[in-house]
C-alpha cells in the first residue's frame, strides 16, 4: 500500500501574525506546487485564521498544536476542534510531549481530544514518544504501547483509519539528538504491528506514522528511507521558509 507522506510545521509558540503570514507565503511560492507530499504547519491559534486566508488557494494544509474536546462552555481559555475548524485548519497535533510534560496531558485526555477531532471532521496527528530515562531503563517499547492503548481506547476501525501517529522520542526534540533510522523505524514497525492487531491489518497499512525529533533537511531522506517511516513532524526546523522547504523537497525525492 501506498502512504503519502506527510511534512508537518510545528511553529510551537513563535511567530506573531505579521510572521507567520510572511513565512507561509514564502512556504507558498517555495513548496506550494510539490503534490506527492502532504505539506501541513500548525502555527499558534493567533495566527490560525490569517494563515488560512494566504492558504485559500493552496494545497498546504493548516494545524492547530493542540485542541480541547468539549464543545462550548466555561472552560475559560480553552479552543474546541469547531473554532479551530471555524479558523481555517484541517488538521490537529495532539499528545504532543510537551503538552504532557509541562501541561499535565494524559493518555486519556488525548483519547478525548482525539475523538472530538475526528467528530468534527478534522484530522488528528497523535504524538507518542519516550523520555531518555525510559529508554535507558529497556521500557521504550511498553511505554508505547500503554500510551497507544490509552490514546486509542474505544476506536472503531472507522475512527483509526483517519489518524495519523507522530512518533517522538522525547531526548530527540529540540535537542539536535536525532534517533538513528534504524532506532525510529524499530519502533515504527512496532507501531504499525500493535495497530494491527487492534484495528487489522488493513488499517494498520494505511496509517501514516511521522518520526518527530531534530528532523533537519540533512537527516530526512536518511529517515524516510524507513519502510515505517512516512514523513516527519518538524519543530525547530519548520520556523525558517527555506530550511522547511527543504525538508520537504527531500521528502518529496524519496518519495518519487
Ligand atoms: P524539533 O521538534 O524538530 O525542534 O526537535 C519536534 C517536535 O517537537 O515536534
Amino acid at each position: 500500500m501506498t502512504r503519502k507522506p506527510i511534512i508537518a510545521g510545528n511553529w510551537k509558540l513563535n511567530k506573531t501574525i505579521q510572521e507567520a503570514i510572511e513565512l507561509v507565503t514564502l512556504l507558498k511560492r517555495q513548496v506550494g506546487d510539490i503534490q506527492n507530499v502532504e505539506i501541513v504547519v500548525c502555527p499558534p491559534y493567533t495566527a490560525l485564521s490569517s494563515v488560512s486566508e494566504i492558504l485559500v488557494d493552496s494545497d498546504i494544509k493548516l494545524g492547530a498544536q493542540d485542541v480541547y474536546w468539549e464543545e462550548k462552555g466555561a472552560f475559560t481559555g480553552e479552543v474546541s476542534p469547531s473554532l479551530i475548524k471555524d479558523a481555517g485548519a484541517q488538521v490537529v497535533i495532539i499528545g504532543h510531549s510537551e503538552r504532557r510534560q509541562f501541561f499535565h496531558e494524559t493518555d486519556e485526555g488525548v483519547n478525548k481530544k482525539t475523538k472530538a477531532v475526528l467528530k468534527a471532521g478534522l484530522a488528528p496527528i497523535v504524538c507518542v514518544g519516550e523520555t531518555l530515562a525510559e529508554r535507558e531503563a529497556d521500557k521504550t517499547i511498553r511505554v508505547i504501547q500503554d500510551q497507544l492503548r490509552g490514546a486509542f481506547a474505544h476506536f472503531s476501525n472507522g475512527e483509526m483509519k483517519e489518524v495519523a501517529i507522530a512518533y517522538e522520542p522525547v531526548w530527540a526534540i529540540g535537542t539536535g539528538k536525532v534517533a538513528t533510522p534504524l532506532q525510529a523505524g524499530e519502533v515504527h514497525d512496532f507501531i504499525r504491528k500493535e495497530l494491527s492487531k487492534s484495528f487489522g491489518h488493513e488499517v494498520a497499512e494505511g496509517l501514516r506514522i511521522l518520526y518527530g525529533g531534530s528532523v533537519k533537511p540533512d537527516n530526512i531522506a536518511r529517515l524516510m528511507q524507513e519502510p515505517d517511516i512516512d514523513g516527519a513532524l518538524v519543530g525547530g526546523a519548520s520556523l525558517d521558509a527555506a530550511g522547511f522547504s527543504e525538508i520537504v523537497k527531500s521528502a518529496s525525492i524519496v518519495t518519487v
